[in-house]
């Protein structure tokens, strides 16, 4: 990718892009926004992973984008539909949703050769108080790791920021997988870790481009891989939640390319409860 002419300069093997990058990252990470927006409107009890993976599928043909999932590594289908104790990249299936599950929806979707991902959580009708606070201490987390993400700071900063928080709220952090750069190439430099030291890592510079992503239990850190390769679970079985993303370090702070144009991001929590 070193003839990338989006690429203005470089840190190591960290890319650094400029206004094209900025501009090409806003409109992939709009349109896999807008998919997730539209997908909370299938979310309900008795509907299948696999209708809601055909959903994003159309959705990404009928935008003129493609899937960035199918193909990755074999991988086969559009969407990673992670329910439950499931951490993250489980596989859609014949499997109808349940009152109270949670769903974690990743999609990433290539936009003119630019990969917007995110992810975020479903609730499916209405779910136990402990997977609420869970998803609660999830997306605040991120927002902690968001607010970290500056010129200045380093990578160890943003993951400390989601470490201390989960921490505190007595969840835990998945070690096994990290954000990652995202632009041109699906998964790029730098690895962005959702723990660790302050000060630690790599120095965050203006252009540079990533995910955050933090999974977050309700007990261990530990994962295990299921048999079909993919499905990572918690080795306790205890509750999982994960939302993602996109976003671009910029002079004062950071952008975030992957924000729900119809503000759908976070769940509405608790409204269904009297
Ligand atoms: N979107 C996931 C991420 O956040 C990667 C999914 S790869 C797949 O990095 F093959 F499992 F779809
Ligand atoms: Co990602
Ligand atoms: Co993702």
């Amino acid at each position: 990718m070193s003839q990338d002419g989006a690429i203005i300069g470089r840190l190591g093997d960290v890319p650094l892009y400029g206004p094209e990058g900025f501009e090409g990252m806003r409109r992939a990470g709009r349109l896999s926004a807008m998919a997730l927006d539209m997908l909370a409107g299938e979310v309900r009890p008795g509907v299948t992973t696999l209708t809601l993976d055909r959903l994003a599928f159309e959705f990404a043909g009928d935008h003129g984008a493609r899937p960035a999932n199918v193909g990755y590594q074999g991988y086969q289908n559009t969407l990673c539909t992670s329910i439950n104790h499931v951490v993250c990249h489980g596989i859609p299936a014949e499997r109808a949703l349940r009152e109270g599950d949670i769903l974690n929806i990743d999609i990433t979707l290539i936009v003119d050769g630019w990969h917007g991902d995110t992810s975020r959580m479903y609730a499916v009708g209405e779910i136990s108080r402990k997977a609420e606070r869970l998803i609660e201490v999830t997306y605040e987390s991120l927002a902690r790791g968001i607010a970290a993400a500056r010129p200045g700071n380093t990578t160890g900063d943003i993951g400390a920021a989601i470490q201390s928080y989960a921490e505190r709220g007595r969840t835990s952090v998945v070690r096994d997988f990290v954000g990652h750069g995202v632009g041109r190439v699906y998964h790029d430099a730098p690895d962005i870790p959702h723990f660790g030291e302050p000060g630690s890592g790599i120095r965050l510079l203006p252009g540079m481009i990533f995910t955050i992503e933090p999974m977050i239990n309700l007990g261990r850190p530990d994962v295990k891989i299921l048999a079909d390769g993919w499905t990572a679970v918690t080795r306790d079985r205890s509750l999982s939640a994960q939302c993602e993303h996109s976003i671009g370090i910029t002079e004062t702070g950071c952008e975030i390319f992957t924000l729900s144009p119809a503000g759908l991001f976070k769940p509405a929590l608790g409204d269904a409860r009297p």
